[in-house]
């Protein structure tokens, strides 16, 4: 019975010490071994408070106080850099140690604590690059197999990839594909490693396969059939483009007349006109007409002229 009001108390010490007594789940981050990495604090805009504190683990890891504007203390000086402004906190050169949680808080004049926000940081390694490797092992229950082996990482998954084939495991080093049942279909097969902070594969082909000769041919005659098609038709084009280029010429010498030399009417007037091209909606009727109707007589040479587009 007591230990059960030992408990209570534990938790109500608890609630009291971390100020607003509900704690948001930590939010998960991970850093690359050897990096550095921050942990940010997203409303450092609006936060009043005495002092500002970081914890790892529960043990205070840097404390800074707002009045003096000084980072009063450090637990490695060498290791963690605090930003005033943003009230971030930097960890470099990462190591699996520096895994765990991290936990900002801030201290108020009456001793108050509100915890602000808590990191879970965990620390990979990246995964080194896959090696691939056969194994024809008679007395286990596939005849042949491929091992992929990864060698360095921390907490990757390794899956082997190909045409309907996703074997995913995790947490191990190396990861084995039984090629009993894999058909040519299947290949190429990819051996892929990854972790939240790289990813890495490797690739082989059938050899026994004949690596897809039926697709090879398709995609041959779809070059073929492409080629052929590009062959036909640009002529044709070209072609329908050059008649009707010489079409629109056609069309345009006829309204083309050139009248160095005509004679016009009774009198057989002489009127020499240096260029014209007459155009039915382009024609100017004569605005003072003979008050008579006087039937003249015109002979126009018509002379086309080529060059004139
Ligand atoms: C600061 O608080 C005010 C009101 O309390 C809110 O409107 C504002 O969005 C907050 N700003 C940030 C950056 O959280
Ligand atoms: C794995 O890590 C060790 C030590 O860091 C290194 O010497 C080795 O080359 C790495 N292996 C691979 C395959 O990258
Ligand atoms: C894997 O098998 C292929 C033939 O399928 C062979 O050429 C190759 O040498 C083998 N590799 C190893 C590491 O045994
Ligand atoms: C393994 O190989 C033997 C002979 O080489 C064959 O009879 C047997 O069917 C093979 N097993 C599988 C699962 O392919
Ligand atoms: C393989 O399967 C896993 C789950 O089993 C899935 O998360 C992953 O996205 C799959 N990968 C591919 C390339 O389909
Ligand atoms: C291969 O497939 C057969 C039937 O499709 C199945 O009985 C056998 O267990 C499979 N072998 C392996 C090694 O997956
Ligand atoms: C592999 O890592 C690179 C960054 O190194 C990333 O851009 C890419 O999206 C990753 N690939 C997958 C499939 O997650």
């Amino acid at each position: 019975m007591s230990s059960m009001k030992d408990l209570l108390l534990i938790v109500l010490l608890h609630c009291l010490t971390s100020g607003r007594g509900i704690e948001s789940n930590p939010i998960d981050r991970y850093g690359l071994d050897g990096e550095s990495f921050h942990l940010d604090v997203e409303e450092h805009n609006n936060l009043t408070f005495k002092r500002f504190v970081w914890r790892m683990n529960s043990n205070i890891i840097m404390e800074y106080n707002l009045k003096t504007q000084d980072v009063d203390y450090y637990k490695n000086e060498e290791k963690l850099e605090f930003d005033k402004k943003t009230f971030s906190l930097l960890i470099k050169n990462l190591a699996n140690t520096d895994s765990g949680l991290y936990k900002a808080e801030t201290v108020n004049d009456d001793g108050v604590v509100i915890h602000v926000v808590t990191y879970k940081l965990r620390v990979q390694a990246p995964v080194s690059k896959p090696v691939i490797t056969n194994t024809s092992d008679s007395e286990g229950e596939c005849n042949s197999t491929l091992k992929c082996t990864v060698e360095n990482g921390t907490e990757h998954s390794i899956a082997w990839l190909g045409n309907g084939i996703n074997n995913t495991i995790t947490h191990r080093r190396s990861s084995e594909l039984c090629l009993d049942n894999i058909t040519c279909k299947n290949w190429p097969l990819t051996c892929y490693a990854e972790n939240k902070v790289s990813n890495s594969s490797e690739t082989v082909e059938a050899l026994q396969c004949e690596r897809p000769s039926n697709s090879a041919l398709q995609s041959n005659l779809w070059l073929i059939l492409s080629v052929g098609i590009i062959g036909i038709i640009t002529p044709i084009i070209i072609i329908i483009r050059i008649f009707w280029i010489k079409h629109r010429n056609k069309k345009k010498e006829e309204y083309l007349v050139k009248t160095t030399d005509a004679s016009v009417g009774e009198t057989n007037q002489s009127i020499t006109t240096e260029y014209d091209v007459v155009r039915p909606e382009r024609m100017n009727r004569p605005t003072d007409l003979p008050p008579e109707i006087t039937t003249i007589y015109a002979t126009v040479r018509k002379t086309s002229d080529k060059n004139i587009c």
